[in-house]
């Protein structure tokens, strides 16, 4: 049995023993109110009567105090909360109280005094009404925000609000005749006055709702967007109390002066408890980067120093570049020395996820290399994209448009964070003049490729679809003899 539970059973009992006593003391007096009135008689006669009917007033007072109670208890301790699903607000069960006793009273003081008017009483007392007016201004104003406050149902407790005009956070614990109850998460009791909390706006979080919260880091300039996204996504999407109902959502806020600024939103299962989660999400974020070699921005200042081009011209990470041309299959008929030079007069690109490569129909004179992550090759039928290929890494593309002149003929779409090695025109055109075979090869990928383009509605006009047409073609359009 709980501490509440055994509360209660004592408050009944003693509940109990009061009615218990009001009534046997309500029966010993009708049972000696005959010899008390003799009694009373010999030495006040004449006022008996009156003096016996105060206790008769007080003791059927209390009893109708003790039957309010069992109404109020009966009516919203059980059938609210059975029926509802939740308690009664005090409020509500205090007006019902006050109501109720207000209208008992009357009735026993009317069969008691019968001969005197309360109602006049009241009604007819100007003064009385105007003390009664100034003296309870803020009670009554507090009263009557409550009810409306009740009326509304902005919340309940348990749920979270920012309220009042210093901005009190903290979960509701109560809503009484004066006063909305919170505990903030110092864990401080606030009492916000009902007529405080009507005038100014109050934020609601209810307790049944999924709410967010927004978290923020910054990382550097040279941290890919896509990886970070990725990373920090992963990294707080099953941390404890992070809902699993929507996936947190990880987005550029800002391009800082010295960081990409980063927003994190994500939902909370128990938002009470949001100051531990969002703690709990920073830390996972601090780990996650660091695991993944990406960095947290703080205020620096970079110096660029330009350094003249090596020797060969080949860029800082030419060897991986190098490497990746010489696993391309076209590119194997080259030299050794003719990939370094193909690889030093390759520019390295970055597209984020979903950014188009390439548009089909646009004009282009250069091909790419896929050095790492994935692109999409699509062609669009009836205003619809059919996906043709995915290509991977060491896979190249856009090599029709390049090596014929003719527009591109697909688009290609980066799937994930894809760098891509561009060769252009200009670095093609003395490898073909030392190298026959490579055109060749080359007319033989593009034939194959037109095939896979083959249910596209409409072909390239005047395009060669055979190998000997396509390498006439290249040779034509690199001027090769
Ligand atoms: P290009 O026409 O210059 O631009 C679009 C590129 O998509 C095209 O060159 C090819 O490199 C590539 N492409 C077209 N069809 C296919 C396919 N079936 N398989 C792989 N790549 C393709």
């Amino acid at each position: 049995m709980t501490a509440r539970d055994s509360r209660a059973k004592n408050r009944f009992l003693v509940y109990i023993l009061a009615t218990a006593l009001v009534g046997l003391l309500l029966y010993l007096f009708y049972a000696f109110e005959p010899a008390m009135r003799t009694d009373l008689g010999a030495h006040v006669a004449g006022r008996e009567d009156s003096l016996l009917k105060i206790p008769k007033l007080v003791l059927w007072g209390v009893l109708s105090y003790l039957a309010v109670r069992a109404l109020n208890a009966t009516l919203f301790g059980a059938v609210f909360r059975f029926r509802r699903g939740y308690e009664a607000p005090t409020l509500v069960r205090n007006i019902f109280s006050i109501v109720a006793f207000t209208a008992l009273f009357f009735f026993v003081f009317n069969r008691i005094y019968p001969e005197v008017n309360l109602g006049a009483v009241f009604t007819t007392s100007a003064i009385f009404g105007v003390i009664i007016g100034l003296a309870l201004q803020d009670t009554l104003g507090n009263f009557f925000s409550g009810i409306s406050l009740h009326a509304d149902r902005p919340f309940q407790v348990g749920d979270v609000i920012t309220v009042g005009q210093q901005k009190h956070t903290g979960v509701v614990e109560g809503i009484t005749w004066r006063a909305i109850k919170i505990r903030t998460f110092q864990n401080h009791v606030v009492l916000v006055s009902n007529s405080n909390a009507a005038k100014e706006a109050i934020e609601v979080c209810p307790r049944e709702n999924l709410n967010a919260r927004l978290v923020f880091f910054g990382t550097l300039y040279t941290d890919s967007p896509a990886k970070t996204i990725h990373v920090v996504r992963e990294a707080i999407h099953d941390a404890e109390n992070v809902s699993r109902k929507i996936t947190p959502i990880v987005r550029i806020r800002n391009l800082g002066e010295f960081a990409i600024e980063w927003e994190i939103k994500y939902w909370l299962e128990d938002y009470a408890k949001y100051n531990d989660t969002d703690a709990l999400v920073r830390q996972r974020v601090w780990y996650a980067l660091r695991r993944n070699g990406l960095s947290f921005a703080f205020p620096t200042r970079t110096i660029h120093v330009e350094r003249k081009s090596t020797a060969t011209g080949i860029p800082k990470n030419g060897q991986g570049v190098i490497d990746r041309l010489l696993a391309v299959e076209i590119f194997a008929p080259l030299s050794a020395e003719e990939t370094e030079k193909l690889a030093a007069a390759s520019a390295s690109h970055v597209f984020a996820p979903g950014e188009m490569v390439i548009r089909a129909g646009d004009q282009g004179s250069s091909m790419f290399v896929v050095h790492n992550g994935r692109v999409q090759v699509q062609v669009t039928e009836n205003g619809k994209a059919r996906n043709v290929a995915v290509l991977n890494e060491g896979d190249f593309f856009g090599e029709m448009a390049l090596f014929t002149g003719e527009p591109r003929t697909a688009n290609v779409v980066a799937l994930e964070e894809t760098e891509v090695l561009e060769i252009g025109h200009a670095a093609m055109k003395p490898l073909f003049e030392s190298n026959p075979d490579l055109a060749e090869s080359i007319s033989y990928i593009i034939a194959e490729r037109r095939v896979g383009l083959a249910a596209r509605q409409e072909e390239i006009p005047g395009a060669a679809s055979e190998p000997a047409g396509l390498l006439n073609s290249i040779k034509r359009f690199f001027g090769l003899g």
